[in-house]
């Protein structure tokens, strides 16, 4: 699918999709002298702020990176924490009800607790018929998982006979990734001022405007993310249309 640009109310240029890598909570925690899990908590709470923001603002799709495939990796006990604040998001189920955003999950998520499973699954069906932003949260996500995942399913079908290689084209491809039907992601945000994509929507980001940022995601508020879409619009504007 290619990029659905709609307008703001100003009938300013919006992003279709914004992905956004939450990064810079540890240190975050470390300037204040706390243990990493009270940056992790922090970026909860922010978490919640910018999508409820990013849904008045009438953003039609939004990926924030939670927890990836690579984060297991980190201490036990610092994996529990973040796990035990999606069990928190999780177990309030009508969590944007009033704000009428549609919350999906994108991951493998067979590696989580079968009670995650059930939570997430029980978030996407009261929230599915609603019509503001749709929220992707990626959870155990990784880019290269998810573009192996859909060569996989793709293959199984040619070996069964059901499509030909030659019937393989990106429109094809992009329904076996986990954000099938909608649009590509056109900014990308990663606070913290790191500037890697990070294994994160590999495919989907792949003419995205990449805006890096110096405060850490806790200190996210609403004016970082205006500042974010002005970027986006001023480097539409310097490069579209010519
Ligand atoms: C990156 O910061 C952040 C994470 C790996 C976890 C993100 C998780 C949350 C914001 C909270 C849980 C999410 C939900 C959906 C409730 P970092 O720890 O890598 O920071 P650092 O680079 O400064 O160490």
């Amino acid at each position: 699918m290619g990029n659905q640009k709609g307008m703001d109310r100003m009938g300013e240029l919006l992003p279709a999709h914004i992905g956004l890598i939450m990064d810079g909570n540890g240190r975050w925690a470390k300037k204040r002298g706390l243990p990493r899990q009270a940056g992790h908590k922090a970026g909860a709470s922010t978490f919640k702020r910018i999508v409820r923001y990013a849904n008045r603002l009438g953003i039609p799709y939004m990926t924030v990176y939670a927890f990836s495939t690579e984060n297991w990796s980190r201490p036990p006990e610092e994996v529990r924490g973040i796990i035990a604040l999606l069990r928190e998001f999780l177990s309030d189920a009508a969590n944007y009800r009033d704000e009428n955003v549609r919350t999906r999950f994108i991951g493998d998520l067979s590696q989580f607790d079968q009670d995650i499973q059930s939570k997430v699954r029980e978030c996407e069906e009261v929230s599915a018929g609603h019509t503001g932003l749709t929220l992707n949260i990626a959870i155990n996500y990784g880019g290269r998982m998810e573009l192996m995942k859909a060569a996989r399913e793709l293959a199984a079908e040619a070996a069964a006979g059901k499509i030909t290689p030659e019937e393989i084209d990106e429109e094809l491809f992009a329904r076996h990734l986990y954000t099938q039907g909608q649009p590509d992601v056109d900014l990308v945000i990663r606070p913290s001022g790191e500037e890697r994509l990070s294994n994160f929507l590999l495919w989907q980001a792949a003419y995205a405007e990449f805006v890096s940022m110096e405060v850490l995601w806790p200190d996210f508020d609403e004016k970082c993310l205006d500042r974010a879409i002005e970027e986006f619009r001023n480097r539409n504007r310097r490069f579209g249309g010519v």
